[in-house]
């Protein structure tokens, strides 16, 4: 597997100009570069053949489950709405909006918040083939400028794709990560942290004390407070479910976790190494719902849950849902195996973790009902 070569060309020659990128600057431009980045180039990002499956790829009872939320707070809002962060293949949407269709319970509108084109074009490709007469409920946006809703908002493994920057604790100082180059080649530095980085950097940790091992290397994700700001502005009454795979800050910056939790993927296979396949692989980095959380504090939200992800979709039926449904022949078998790796503490139950804000409503929800370990962020 090789770099792309014109992304790679475009890297050097920015940094030959700059000197050297922030690392965040330098996971934009490979992940989200308009013309050349792996989500707005890559032919085959979702599923089989392309590089990994996210929850909703694997079964449509995640979004079956998560229409039941929509369901619940849609009676005390006046126009329900629900917004997707980052739409993905846009197998959330369909399977909830079926499901939402069935129950005679559909939104005003579905907004996706999608950066790249070229997703967009495949949302759209799904939509039209699997509900066609749903597709004029939905719209595009690429950012949240101008967006007012009521009603449910969901973020499936978007926050874990947001360009982070790395910092290193060098047994005096925080050092931050910067990505350079001599002769062609990609190299990291470390240079001084800023204030601003300082002050996030004490949020994301939060109110328990750290002492960081000598060389401890970890990251320190800016854009989250944008996005908390963002949504804020753009919610006026409803929930914001945030589910992705992560850490409270303790577990996040355990002591033995001395490389962080940067991860890159490429064809189903993991590794930790993000100046490799330039454009090809998938960068992302572990999600601090701690951090997440004393943001969404400061901007007035209140937290309802933290859960896992197991938790929070038996808390919405996702067993009974299963049973109810009508399957044919092994298709039944099928699903029980897809339910097992969305559910087990070995799979995907456990790693994933599920946040729930709540702005301006009063109603009880169904997601955080049991097992809530709020009291741990
Ligand atoms: C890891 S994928 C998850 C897709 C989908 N939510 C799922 O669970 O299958 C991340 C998604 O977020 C989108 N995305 C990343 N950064 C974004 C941004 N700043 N604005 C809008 N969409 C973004 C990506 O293009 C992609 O659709």
């Amino acid at each position: 597997m090789t770099s792309n070569k014109h992304l790679y060309r475009y890297l050097t020659e920015k940094i030959k100009k700059s000197g050297k990128l922030q690392f965040s600057e330098f996971m934009n431009e490979t992940l989200y570069n308009l013309d050349l980045g792996y989500y707005t180039n890559k032919e085959k990002i979702f599923g089989k053949e392309g590089d990994f499956v996210t929850t909703p790829v694997i079964s449509s009872l995640f979004g079956e489950c998560l229409s039941e939320e929509f369901i619940n707070i849609s009676h005390s809002l006046k126009e329900p709405s629900i917004l997707e962060f980052g739409g993905g293949d846009a197998s959330l949407l369909i399977s909830m909006l079926k499901k939402l269709q069935k129950q005679n319970c559909l939104p005003g509108k579905y907004i996706i918040v999608e950066i790249s084109p070229r997703l967009i074009e495949l949302q759209k490709k799904n939509i039209k083939k699997e509900i066609p007469e749903l597709l004029n409920l939905v719209e595009w946006r690429n950012n949240l400028d101008e967006v007012s809703i009521d009603g449910l908002i969901i973020a499936n493994e978007f926050f874990d794709s947001l360009p982070t920057e790395r910092f290193k604790y060098d047994g005096n100082n925080f050092l931050m990560s910067y990505i350079t180059e001599s002769d062609d080649n990609l190299k990291e530095v470390w240079d001084k942290i800023t204030d601003e980085q300082n002050k996030e950097l004490e949020i994301a940790i939060g109110a328990r004390n750290k002492v960081f091992p000598k060389n401890y290397v970890s990251e320190l994700n800016m854009e989250y407070k944008k996005w908390v700001q963002r949504i804020n502005k753009s919610i006026n009454n409803g929930v914001i479910m945030i589910i992705d795979y992560g850490y409270n800050s303790q577990e996040y910056f355990l002591d033995d976790r001395m490389e962080g939790t940067l991860v890159c993927i490429h064809n189903h296979q993991s590794h930790f190494d993000p100046l490799i396949n330039i454009g090809r692989q998938d960068i992302s980095s572990f999600v601090n719902f701690s951090h997440l959380s004393n943001l969404a504090v400061k901007n007035d939200f209140l937290v309802d849950g933290y859960l896992s992800q197991s938790s929070s979709l038996l808390n919405l039926g996702i067993l009974e849902i299963y049973e109810n449904k009508e399957y044919e022949s092994d298709q039944k078998v099928m699903e029980l195996n897809k339910l097992k790796n969305i559910l087990l503490p070995n799979t995907m139950g456990e790693i994933f973790k599920i946040l729930v804000l709540k702005k301006n409503i009063n109603k009880k929800l169904l997601s955080t009902k049991e097992f809530n370990y709020t009291h741990k962020l």
